[in-house]
C-alpha cells in the first residue's frame, strides 16, 4: 500500500451504486430517474419532481395532488420553535440558523427515533414542508418583521415567496424560482449528499443526517458558492470593471468562485437552462448589469482557463433578482436539496452497509510513552 493507492478527495471513486440521478460529463448531461433535468425544469413543478426522486416515476395527477395535500399540510412550525429562531443572534449565518432549526425538529418529532422506512418517509415530508417555513421565519424575524405563516392554497415556490415578502410575485419569478429548485433538487454522491449517506449508513435518523448535509453544504466550495458570486458580482458592480477584475484575480492565479467542478469539466448540464431564466429575471426586473457583467466573467475564464461555470454561476444573480438577500441563497438551496438528500437516505436504507474507509497511516512511528517527568 503507498500513496499512489489513496484517492485524495475520492476522486475517481465510486462508493455505491445509485439508481436515482446519473451525471453523464461527456455530454454536459444530467437525468433524474432517467429524465434530462432540462426537460424537467421545463414541463414539470418542484413538487412532480420532488415526488419522482423519492417515488422514481413522476406523478399522475392524482398522485400529484394526494402528494401537495400531504406536503401543505405539514408546513407550519410549532410556536415553540417559532420561539427558538426568534431568540437564534441576528448577525448569525441564516445557514447555521437551518442547521440548528432542523436538529431543533429532530427534538419535537415524535417519530424522531423511528428508523423504518415508513417514518422516514414521512420525516422526510414534514422537512421539505417545513424547511422554508423556517428558513423564511428566521428570514423575517432577524430583520425585527412579524414571520408569515404558510398558505396551504399556494404552491411550493410561491408560499416561499409569501412568507418571505408577503406576496406571490409575477408567474415567471415564480417559474425561474420553481426552476432553481429543480436544478438544485439532486446531483449524484455530492460532497452533502455523501455526507447525507454517511450518517445514515450509521443507522441515525434522517435529522442526524439532514443536519450534518447542511453543515456540508454550507461550504464556499460547495452549496456557498452561489452567496460568494453574487458577492463577486457586487464587488465588481458594473461590467466596464469586470475585464480588469477577471484579469487581475487570474494573473494571481485565485480561484474564482462559481466555475469549476469535480465532474463536469466542459460545461455544467443545469447552467443553460439558469442562466437562460436568469436573463429572463433580469428583463423582468429591469436590470440587466449583473448577466452583462457574468456574461464577460464566463468569456474570460473560458478563453484563458478553458473552465465552465457551475450552477450556483447563474443562481446567484437569478436569487438576487429575484429579491433574495445573498445570506438567503444557501438556506434556499438546502430546501431544494433536502429532496435529493432524502432519496439518497432512503436508497441508503434500503441496502445498508456502514461506510467506513480507509486511511493510509503517515505520521511518526510506533514508539513508547514515557511518563510525564521524563519528558
Ligand atoms: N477558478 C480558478 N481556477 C480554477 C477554478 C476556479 N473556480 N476551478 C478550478 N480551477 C483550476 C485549479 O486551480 C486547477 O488548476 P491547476 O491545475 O493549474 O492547479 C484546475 O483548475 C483543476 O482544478 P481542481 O481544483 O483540481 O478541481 P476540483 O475538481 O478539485 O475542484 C471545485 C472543483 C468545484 C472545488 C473547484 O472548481 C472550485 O473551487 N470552484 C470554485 C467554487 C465553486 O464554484 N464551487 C461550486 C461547485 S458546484
Amino acid at each position: 500500500m503507498s500513496e499512489t493507492d489513496v484517492h485524495k478527495g475520492l476522486v475517481g471513486i465510486y462508493a455505491d451504486v445509485s439508481a436515482i440521478s446519473k451525471v453523464m460529463p461527456e455530454s454536459n448531461s444530467l437525468t433524474y430517474r432517467g429524465y434530462p433535468v432540462q426537460d424537467l425544469a421545463e414541463h414539470c413543478r418542484f413538487e412532480e419532481v420532488v415526488y419522482l426522486l423519492w417515488n422514481g416515476e413522476l406523478p399522475n395527477r392524482r398522485e400529484l395532488a394526494a402528494f401537495e395535500k400531504a406536503e401543505r399540510a405539514e408546513r407550519r412550525i410549532t410556536p415553540r420553535l417559532r420561539q427558538v429562531i426568534a431568540a437564534f443572534p441576528r448577525r448569525g449565518h441564516p445557514m447555521d440558523a437551518i442547521r440548528t432549526a432542523v436538529s431543533f425538529m429532530a427534538l419535537e418529532d415524535p417519530e424522531t427515533a423511528d428508523n423504518s422506512d415508513a417514518a422516514t418517509r414521512r420525516k422526510a415530508l414534514r422537512l421539505l414542508a417545513k424547511i422554508p417555513t423556517a428558513v423564511a421565519a428566521r428570514h423575517r424575524l432577524g430583520h425585527g418583521l412579524r414571520a408569515i405563516g404558510a398558505k396551504p392554497n399556494l404552491s411550493f415556490a410561491e408560499n416561499f415567496f409569501h412568507m418571505c415578502f408577503g406576496h406571490v410575485p409575477a408567474p415567471e419569478v415564480v417559474k425561474a424560482f420553481d426552476v432553481a429548485l429543480i436544478l438544485y433538487a439532486e446531483h449524484t454522491f455530492n460532497a452533502s449528499t455523501f455526507t447525507a449517506r454517511t450518517v445514515a449508513s450509521t443507522e441515525a435518523d434522517i435529522y442526524a443526517a439532514v443536519t450534518a448535509a447542511i453543515g456540508a453544504l454550507k461550504g464556499p466550495l460547495h452549496g456557498g458558492a452561489n452567496e460568494a458570486v453574487m458577492h463577486m458580482l457586487k464587488e465588481i458592480g458594473r461590467p466596464e470593471r469586470a475585464h480588469g477584475w477577471i484579469e487581475s484575480r487570474l494573473d494571481h492565479r485565485a480561484l474564482v468562485v462559481g466555475f469549476g467542478h469535480r465532474v463536469y469539466k466542459s460545461g455544467d448540464s443545469r447552467v443553460p437552462t439558469m442562466t437562460r431564466y436568469a436573463e429572463r429575471m433580469a428583463a423582468v426586473v429591469g436590470d440587466t448589469r449583473w448577466m452583462e457583467i457574468s456574461r464577460i466573467l464566463a468569456a474570460e475564464m473560458l478563453a484563458r482557463k478553458n473552465i465552465h461555470p457551475n450552477l450556483d454561476f447563474p443562481a446567484g444573480p437569478a436569487f438576487y433578482l429575484m429579491g433574495f438577500e445573498i445570506p438567503m441563497f444557501t438556506p434556499i438551496f438546502v430546501a431544494a436539496r433536502l429532496s435529493g438528500w432524502a432519496s439518497h437516505i432512503f436508497e441508503q436504507a434500503a441496502d445498508n452497509r456502514l461506510i467506513r474507509p480507509l486511511s493510509l497511516y503517515c505520521g511518526v512511528a510506533e514508539r513508547p510513552v514515557r511518563p510525564i517527568g521524563e519528558r
